[in-house]
Order: C-alpha cells, then structure tokens, then sequence
C-alpha cells in the first residue's frame, strides 16, 4: 500500500525513492485517495498491459476513473459546465472507436517523412531564439527565453497562426501554463487562446490554407466528420499537450547535459549521437509519469497476477516503468547510447504521443544548437537552488539561470 499520492520526487534527477520500494512490492499496489481507493501500476510490462488493453478506459466520464478519486465529492453543475467547454475534441481522454476518428485525421501530421520537412523551419526558429539570446548579453533564464518559446513557436508554424499574432499566441501559451499564477488567470488564458483557435478555423473554413488547420478544415469538408468545434477542441489539445511537455524537456535536458561534462564532450565530438541522448532523457526523467495515465477497468480481470474489478481506477506509474530494472540494465544511470526505445516516455498503446517525432525533432534541434552554438555555456547556481517544478503536474524547472 502506498501511504499517500501523489509522492513528490525528492531529488530533480529521479523519479520519487518510494517507486522503487514499490514496484518490488508488486505490480499493482493500491493507495487511498480522498474520494476512494486506486491502483498504481509499477512495473513496465503491467504498465504495457494497462495502457493496450481494449477493456481499460481512459474516459474521465467512465465511472471509477482515478482523477475523481482526489476529490471528495463529485463536481457540482457549475463547475462540470465550466470544464466541459474546454474538452470538447479532446480526445486524449476518449476510447476507441470515437477517439480513432479524430487521431486518424491528424496522423499524416506528425509521420517521420513531415517532420522532416518541419525540421528546417524548427531550426530556423531555435537558430533566431538563440541570436536573440546572444544579442541581449551574457546571462538568461532559459526557460523564458528558449524553452517556453521555442515548442509554442513551431505550434504556431504547425497551425498556420499569422506572424503578426506569434506574440499574442506566445504570451497566453506561456500563462496557461505558469504555475504560480491564479486558476482564473490561467482558465482566462485558456479561453483566450480557445477563442483565438476557433478564429483560426473560422478563418480557414473561408479559405483553406496549406497547414495543419486547413488540411483538417477540408478533411472535414470531405468526409463530413466531425464539428467546427470539434476541430477547435482538438487544435486546442494539440497545443496543451505539445507546449508544456517540450517546454520542461528542453531546459531539463541542458541542465542534465551540463552536469555530465563527459557524455556531453562525446555529443559534441560525434552529433550523430543526438538521437539516442534525446531518447535516454526522456525516459531518464519520465516528466509526464502518472498523470497522462489515468485509466480505470471496465470489467473484472487480471493483471500481473492482481484481480482488478470493473470500476477500478489505475495510474500507471511512467516514471517507475522506465527504472524497472527488469527492462533497462542499470536504470538509475544516465547513459546517453543506451538506445533504449521502449521507454513509456511518450506512452504506449493507442494514445501513444501523436507528436513524439515532431518532441524528438525539437528536442535534438534545441540541444545540439544551443551547445554548439554557446560552447561556454553554464548553469549559475547549485542544482539545490534552483527552481524545479515539484508541485506541477508534468515535472520540469521554472527558471534556468545560465551564462556564457
Ligand atoms: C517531450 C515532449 C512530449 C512528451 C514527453 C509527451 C508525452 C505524451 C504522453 C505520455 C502521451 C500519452 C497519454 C496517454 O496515454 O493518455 C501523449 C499523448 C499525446 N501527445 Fe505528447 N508528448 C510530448 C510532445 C508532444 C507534441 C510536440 C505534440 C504535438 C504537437 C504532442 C501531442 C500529443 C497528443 C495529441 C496526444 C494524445 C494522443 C491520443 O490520445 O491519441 N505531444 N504525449
């Protein structure tokens, strides 16, 4: 039994002690939340079975779902209501066969072959954060100044919102998701930007561009699927779930690659190494872990030798998966050719990350520029100094102070 969830990480650089305890316990250990009791799930191979197994929903309506267990009563009228705008098209939290309406049309997006092509326009971006940084001086928080901007400008390329409203679109991305600000400013972010993306579409059901939105727009045209706010709904997730994400990796990333002067000097020495370092680092730190896995049975079965009964709700436990020793030799250790790809750091099953080629592009771009380009560069301060996001609900850092 876990004593309480969830359990912060202690150290910046791994995922909380207890995990380890408890994924040799079992591979399913219960924990008591406010409003009932749920399973976390330990270990990679159950985690691979709860994230693939078609009688296992993540619809946060199926009732027993974990996320209302942290509550003890269930949300009244008013705030269902409130909620409800924003999830519309937010087919993270639906199951097959609505969800496989709305991934199908988006999945031409993000192949290997058009990420390719978007790797140009991604790197023109990084290379002209990184003038700007150069240009401003010899010190930066690198979270504001490249981490934060870098994801919501190439979301901005993706979707085809005009320059003139890059610094609408950036400054409203960036509250949405600071966490120290109130929940009303970041909820008045939010249906800004709503509102923004739904102009957006409006915009292009006039006129059709050749981007992600117009595409979706006579898509919808043509098959007859889906609604107007449908397509807000899911341009809106495409948004939320690709900013925060690439946001935290990226400074998370340099600080990590700056405290390992060795592994980061082999990069430099031979940059075909970018990939399979982008890969350790993410599954290294697991930023996401339980909070995207939020799932719970629909019928009674089995799992890892556990009867789990209909009703049950689950949080599979990404970053314990990915240092289950039973899968990656010496997994508490950073080892940036380790090669691994059946992290869970992008998920698994059909909600497997629809970005991780565009993240992987990113990230790899980010990194090997922001070395090569600023060999000097250093963190100011003790890792023990520094702010890393412990209460946010995907792990990462609010500032890195850097110099050159
Ligand atoms: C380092 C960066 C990223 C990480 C660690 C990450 C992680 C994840 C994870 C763990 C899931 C699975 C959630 C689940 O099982 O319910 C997911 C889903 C998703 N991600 Fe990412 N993600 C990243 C970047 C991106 C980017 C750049 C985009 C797009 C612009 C994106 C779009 C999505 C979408 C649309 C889903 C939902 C897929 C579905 O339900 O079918 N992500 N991501």
């Amino acid at each position: 039994m876990a004593q309480s969830f969830p359990i912060p990480r202690g150290c910046p650089f791994a995922p909380p002690a207890e995990y380890g305890s408890l994924r040799e316990e079992a591979p399913l250990v219960r924990t008591r939340l406010p409003g009932g009791d749920v399973w976390l799930v330990t270990r990679h191979a159950e985690a691979q079975q709860v994230l693939t197994d078609p009688r296992i929903s993540t619809n946060p309506a199926t009732p027993g779902h974990p996320m209302a267990a942290f509550s003890e009563r269930p949300p009244s009228e008013e705030e269902r209501q409130a909620r409800a705008k924003f999830q519309v098209g937010q087919f993270i939290d639906m199951d097959p066969p609505e969800h496989d309406v709305y991934r199908r049309m988006l999945i031409p997006e993000f192949t290997v072959r058009r990420v390719r092509e978007m790797r140009p326009g991604i790197q023109e971006v990084t290379d002209r954060l990184i003038g700007d940084l150069l240009k401003q001086g010899s010190t930066a928080d690198l979270v504001e100044a490249f981490g934060l901007a870098l994801p919501s400008l190439v979301i901005c390329r993706l979707l085809g919102v005009p320059y003139a409203d890059h610094d609408f679109f950036q400054s409203r991305t960036r509250r949405m998701i600071e966490a120290n600000i109130g929940a009303e400013e970041s909820m008045t972010a939010f249906a800004e930007i709503w509102e923004y993306l739904d102009g957006l579409i409006t915009q292009a059901e006039r006129e059709p561009g050749d981007n992600l939105v117009g595409r979706l727009v006579t898509a919808r045209r043509e098959t007859g699927e889906l609604s107007h706010e449908a397509l807000v709904g899911m341009t809106f997730l495409l948004l939320v779930a690709g900013h925060e994400t690439t946001a935290n990796m990226i400074p998370l990333g340099v600080l990590t690659l700056l405290r390992d002067p060795g592994q980061l000097a082999a990069l430099r020495a031979d940059p075909e190494g970018w990939p399979l370092a982008v890969e350790e680092l993410l599954r290294y730190h697991s930023i996401v872990d339980w909070i995207a896995f939020d799932r719970v049975a629909t019928e009674d079965m089995e799992i890892g030798g556990q009867a789990v009964r209909a009703g049950e709700g689950m949080f599979v436990l990404g970053a314990s998966a990915n240092r289950d020793p039973r899968v990656f030799e010496r997994p508490d250790e950073l080892d940036l050719r380790r090669g691994a790809r059946n992290h869970l750091a992008f998920g698994y099953g059909v909600h497997q990350c629809l970005g991780q080629n565009l993240a992987r592009a990113e990230l790899e771009i980010a990194y090997r520029t922001l070395f090569e380009r600023i060999p000097t560069l250093r963190v100011v301060g003790q890792d023990d100094e520094l702010p890393f996001k412990y209460d946010g609900v995907i792990f990462g850092m609010r500032a890195l102070p850097v110099t050159w």
